[in-house]
């Protein structure tokens, strides 16, 4: 386990040595990773650090306004809306690895032009250990290790906790007195509802996935889960009121485990899954199935893509 104390003092001085007189940019996505990365970062360099936060509409419910709150202390903060933009680029996408590598070539491509803009040579990363090993394998590309796009106008990347696991990012999180929404919030993969909604990326189908994993989240937090969420699967048929209707299955997923290598779905009680499919039917008249995803890691990935 990390010693966070040396860890944030060596870290602070690693980063203003790397980064120097110039001015850096940070990918901000409101997840512990990223937020800590930027905490570490804004110590080291403070109004030299550029932290953006693109809004991929791909976030979850309320991620923007919260990262607004949160973050209100760096007053370079960047808030860049590029909803449009990454539809757009997602449009006809349907295999999973094109889909990351079209949204970690949209967020650098955004990071670029406030680079450019503030004059930033460095980019920031929150990068994390198990990040790097399944980007080294075959397994997934995350879009922020193996989903960079070739052309990279940086001059560096600095990625502070890159031998970290993430229960020690978490203790660095706290000794840096990050607020607990921040510290303990459930991991939150970087392409975002994307990889949540199987097959093409419609504003329709992000609709559904926002409000049920805003429904799981609510519901499951007290299991304590390592991470709990619901992925849109496609359509099948149900009932409502007296009409049949071809709506959307969503499936539910609340796994345990320590470093999101391997994992085990978590069992939950029937009253406990009843009321999340009662809350996510009802509120999407476009839902017909909630299923629950019994399946660990192996076999499975905890995401779906
Ligand atoms: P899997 O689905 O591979 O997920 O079992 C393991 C952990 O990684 C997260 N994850 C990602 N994080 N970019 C990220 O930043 C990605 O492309 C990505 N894919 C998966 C996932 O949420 C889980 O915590």
């Amino acid at each position: 386990m990390v010693d966070a104390e040396p860890f944030i003092g060596e870290k602070i001085e690693e980063i203003g040595a790397a980064i120097g007189d110039e001015n850096a940019v940070i990918a901000l996505s409101g997840g512990v990773d990223s937020s800590t990365a930027a905490a570490l970062a804004y110590e080291a360099v403070g109004d030299q650090l550029t932290p953006v936060y693109v809004d991929t509409g791909l976030m979850r419910k309320g991620e923007t306004e919260s990262i607004r709150e949160t973050f209100s202390y760096m007053e370079s903060l960047r808030i860049v809306d590029a909803r449009d933009r990454f539809l757009d680029a997602l449009s006809g996408i349907t295999d999973p690895e094109e889909k990351r590598h079209a949204i970690g070539e949209g967020f650098i491509r955004e990071f670029e032009t406030v680079a450019r803009d503030v004059d930033a040579d460095y980019l920031v990363q929150g990068t994390i250990y198990p990040d790097r090993i399944e980007s080294e394998g075959t397994i997934k590309s995350h879009h922020n290790v193996g989903g960079l796009p070739d052309v990279v106008d940086f001059e560096g990347i600095v990625e502070p906790m890159r031998d970290l696991y993430k229960d020690e990012v978490r203790e660095v999180a706290r000794a840096l007195d990050l607020e607990e929404v921040v510290s303990e919030r459930m991991p939150f993969p970087g392409p975002g509802l994307a990889i949540r909604v199987l097959g093409e990326v419609t504003e329709e189908k992000l609709e559904v996935a926002r409000e049920a994993n805003h429904v799981v989240e609510d519901e499951l937090e007290e299991y304590e889960p390592w991470q709990a969420l619901a992925a849109v699967l496609g359509k099948a048929t149900g009932v409502k009121g007296d009409n049949r209707v071809h709506g959307w299955v969503v499936s539910v997923r609340s796994v345990e485990s320590r470093d999101g290598m391997t994992a085990r779905a978590q069992e939950l009680d029937w009253e406990t899954l009843q009321r999340i499919q009662s809350r996510i039917t009802g509120e999407n008249e476009n839902v017909a199935r909630v299923v629950y995803d019994v399946t660990h890691k192996p076999p499975a990935t905890i995401e779906y893509e």
